[in-house]
């Protein structure tokens, strides 16, 4: 089954197909009314069922637009809304929505419970976050930094700032795609800190990535072609004065961008919160790609949702 959970178990050729469909996909509908379908529709009435235990904008949005975008139809659901809100198991709803729809959506509080799902399900699961990663989002972003005329297999991305979920995922992507990855986040709420994420980084090595880790923000800034981060306090986080503390010396501001290459990148998955992981000037300047990258996370998983369907 063709799940889509985390971009560690997924090859990098079929990776790499989902990326060049992206890109495909969004050319061909360039300037076409955003909810008419492709010129090419893949899909005829399949159904993705989206499940939420956390809050969403973008991935809600997106995945939602693109089912319409590619002939399918989309379920969203609460999952307070549910009777797993209620303490139906994880099992037992995986077992009757594989009745119902063609793929599953789910945006857990804890992996295991998208873990769970697949394994009782008969159809494809898509990671839409969880507390380990957020594989769509990475995606979206290597999508934007290919726009931006980066070549990925030589490229130099530094993350800055807290070790979390989609750091995770630009861990487990960067084998297949071969940029060197430069982290940069306090110990205590580094990759390595966290049960969750420890290990991550020394498995993708053994798969062949070039992870440069615990590094001062400035050196891993210095002559990057992206510089990345995320907000300091995730959804679920509750040690937020701690969290602002000690990343505040991690803030990308104009004087550390200014270190990272010429014409340099910078992302950020949002929502963002400025004047704290990043300031205003910095998300909003020249170098900021974070509203393509937004808008990316709706041609990318059209092309994970192919990829499920076996529709690419
Ligand atoms: N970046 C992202 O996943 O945004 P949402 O939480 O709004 O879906
Ligand atoms: N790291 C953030 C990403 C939000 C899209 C969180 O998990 O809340």
């Amino acid at each position: 089954m063709p799940h889509f959970i985390s971009l560690a178990d997924i090859s990098a050729i079929d990776l790499r197909a989902i990326l060049d469909d992206a890109h495909a996909m969004k050319a061909a509908r360039k300037g076409q009314p955003k909810g008419s379908t492709d010129p090419t529709p893949a899909l005829n009435g399949d159904t993705l069922a989206m499940i939420f235990e956390k809050a969403s904008t973008r991935t809600r949005f997106s995945f939602e637009q693109g089912m319409r975008q590619l002939g399918g139809t989309s379920i969203v659901a609460g999952a307070q809304d549910m009777q797993l809100g209620r303490g139906e198991s994880v099992a037992d709803t995986a077992r009757v929505l594989s009745r119902f729809v063609d793929a599953v959506m789910i945006r857990s509080n804890a992996h295991s419970t998208i873990t769970d799902f697949a394994a009782n399900a008969d159809i494809p699961v898509i990671n839409g976050l969880s507390d380990h990663n957020h594989p769509c989002q990475i995606m979206a972003d290597l999508m934007t930094l290919e726009e931006r005329g980066v070549k990925l297999s030589s490229a130099t991305l530094a993350w800055i700032g807290d070790g979390n979920n989609v750091l995770a995922s630009f861990v487990n992507a960067a084998p297949a795609f071969g940029y060197q990855l430069r982290i940069s986040s306090p110990a205590a709420y580094s990759l390595e800190g966290n049960p969750k994420t420890a290990g991550l980084i020394a498995a993708a090595v053994a798969r062949g990535a070039t992870i440069l880790n615990d590094l001062s923000p400035d050196d891993a800034a210095n002559g990057a072609d992206a510089l990345i981060t995320d907000c300091w306090v995730s959804m679920g986080d509750t040690d937020k004065d701690e969290r602002i503390a000690a990343l505040t010396p991690y803030q990308i501001d104009a004087a550390r961008l200014a270190k990272a290459a010429e014409g340099a990148t910078f992302l950020h998955c949002l929502p963002a919160y400025r004047e704290q992981e990043m300031t205003t000037e910095v998300l909003e300047g020249p170098q900021s790609a974070v509203w393509d990258e937004a808008e990316n996370r709706l041609h990318a998983q059209k092309a994970v949702v192919k990829w499920c369907l076996g529709a690419g």
